[in-house]
């Protein structure tokens, strides 16, 4: 049986880029049919970051509103989830640290294991609570997707971060036990330390998301989960929005259910909102799918929702959620849309120059231009060193 220790997300708030490419603008220069883009893969547009945004900054921007609601005085730990790293050794939590003024006796650390480490994250965040309830722990999941231009990935770039804050008696989803694993050694999707944008095998990648859907739900069960029939909506991963529609029908036709379309789009359509207008944010991409259900459904107080996240290379889980009663009085459904509304339309060439800019490594004294209007920002580059500024 399911059981429930009260701990879980108590607040949650996106952020997201100063920039937005329309997939109209890139299919204008590649030629692509934009049916392929808006139906096939069901995107619209791609979050684009400024010359002086990265996952530290956004990681900010997102965590800054949940420090400001509830203070830092009980945050003890603060665990940073990403995959587009700025530092081989120090942690871009420490950056979000000191930029939210965080206090000194916090424990701070970054996790990797490609799109699944913002739930690896939600998962250790829960044991810390587990074991002394007092405390709470801020997730930061931040990451942007970046592939070769005119690679099949392209169009499924994007950025984002989701902060969460980890408490007992969550006000918006309670975590529960059992979590169904899978992990298997694959080559689908990585990002050798010497390069900028990932390498992929796009076939490939969707198989073994498939696989790990159907293996994670098989030890869910195995482990005394709920059965399928229970869940009133699903939270995928979303590399494009077309993929929790792709993983759904896999995992009723899994279960030997009918796989009716309507039935698929009643359990994940509420969760791509934002996801199909923001792109690939890897590590924040389930998390953007919960915030986007939560602002925009009904009353879902009491109902269970389920999570299935996956991470190239590969690691899955799958696990379970209940709505907590209340929540709507919790939620930034005007600030989430406010982030996604407010970022400036790039044309093809502005997006261009954006994506072959690369920072300088001489160690020099650097200044970053200023392109972002949010509110915190990589101002230079001095001596190896990032030098971050809050507005
Ligand atoms: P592609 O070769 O550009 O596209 O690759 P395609 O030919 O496979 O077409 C895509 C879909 O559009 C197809 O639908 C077409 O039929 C349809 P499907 O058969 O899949 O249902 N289509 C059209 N529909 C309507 N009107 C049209 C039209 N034309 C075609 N005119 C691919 C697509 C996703 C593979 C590529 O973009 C890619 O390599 N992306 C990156 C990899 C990726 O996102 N993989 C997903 C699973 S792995 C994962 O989720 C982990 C990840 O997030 C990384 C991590 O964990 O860190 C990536």
């Amino acid at each position: 049986m399911p059981s429930d220790c009260a701990i879980g997300i108590h607040d949650l708030s996106c952020a997201t880029t100063e920039f937005v490419l329309p997939h109209a603008t890139l299919a204008g220069h590649n030629g692509t049919e934009i049916g392929k883009y808006h139906v096939g893969i069901g995107q619209q547009s791609m979050s684009v970051p400024a010359a002086d945004e990265d996952v530290v900054t956004m990681g900010a921007a997102a965590a800054a509103p949940i420090v400001a609601r509830h203070g830092a005085d009980r945050i003890r730990t603060v665990v940073f989830a990403t995959e587009s790293s700025i530092d081989q050794a120090k942690s871009a939590g420490v950056y979000v640290h000191s930029l939210l003024g965080l206090p000194s006796a916090t424990r701070v650390v970054e996790l990797k294991q490609a799109c699944y480490g913002g739930t690896a994250a939600l998962q250790f965040a829960i044991g810390l609570v587990l074991r002394d309830r007092r405390q709470q722990v801020l997730v930061v999941a931040s990451d942007i997707s970046k592939y070769d231009l005119d690679s099949p990935g392209e169009s499924t770039q994007g950025a984002a971060a989701v902060a969460m804050l980890v408490a007992a008696d969550p006000a918006l989803v309670r975590i529960e036990e059992p979590s169904g694993l899978f992990t298997v050694d694959v080559m689908d999707f990585w990002r050798p330390n010497y390069r900028d944008a990932a390498l992929v095998d796009g076939e490939e990648s969707i198989t073994v998301y498939l696989q790990a859907v159907e293996s994670a739900w098989k030890d869910y069960t195995e482990q005394g989960g709920r059965s399928l029939d229970e869940f009133t909506a699903f939270c995928y991963h979303q590399p494009f929005t077309k993929m929790a529609y792709k993983a759904h029908r896999h995992l009723l036709n899994t279960c030997g259910y009918d796989t009716d379309e309507s039935r698929i789009g009643r359990a994940v359509e509420r969760t791509t909102a934002y996801n199909r207008v923001i792109g690939n944010s890897y590590t924040a991409s389930a998390y953007l799918g919960l915030a986007a259900l939560l602002d925009q459904a009904d009353d879902l107080a009491g109902r269970p929702v389920g999570f299935l996240s996956y991470g190239s290379g590969s690691v899955a889980e799958f696990f379970a959620g209940t709505v907590a009663p209340g929540y709507r009085e919790h939620l930034r459904t005007s600030a989430h849309r406010e982030a996604i509304d407010r970022r400036r339309t790039l044309d093809y060439a502005a997006y261009r120059e954006l994506h072959e800019r690369s920072l300088p490594t001489d160690g020099g004294d650097h200044p970053v231009p200023q392109q972002t209007t949010g509110a915190f920002r990589l101002a230079a580059l001095r001596g190896h060193k990032r030098i971050y500024e809050r507005r």
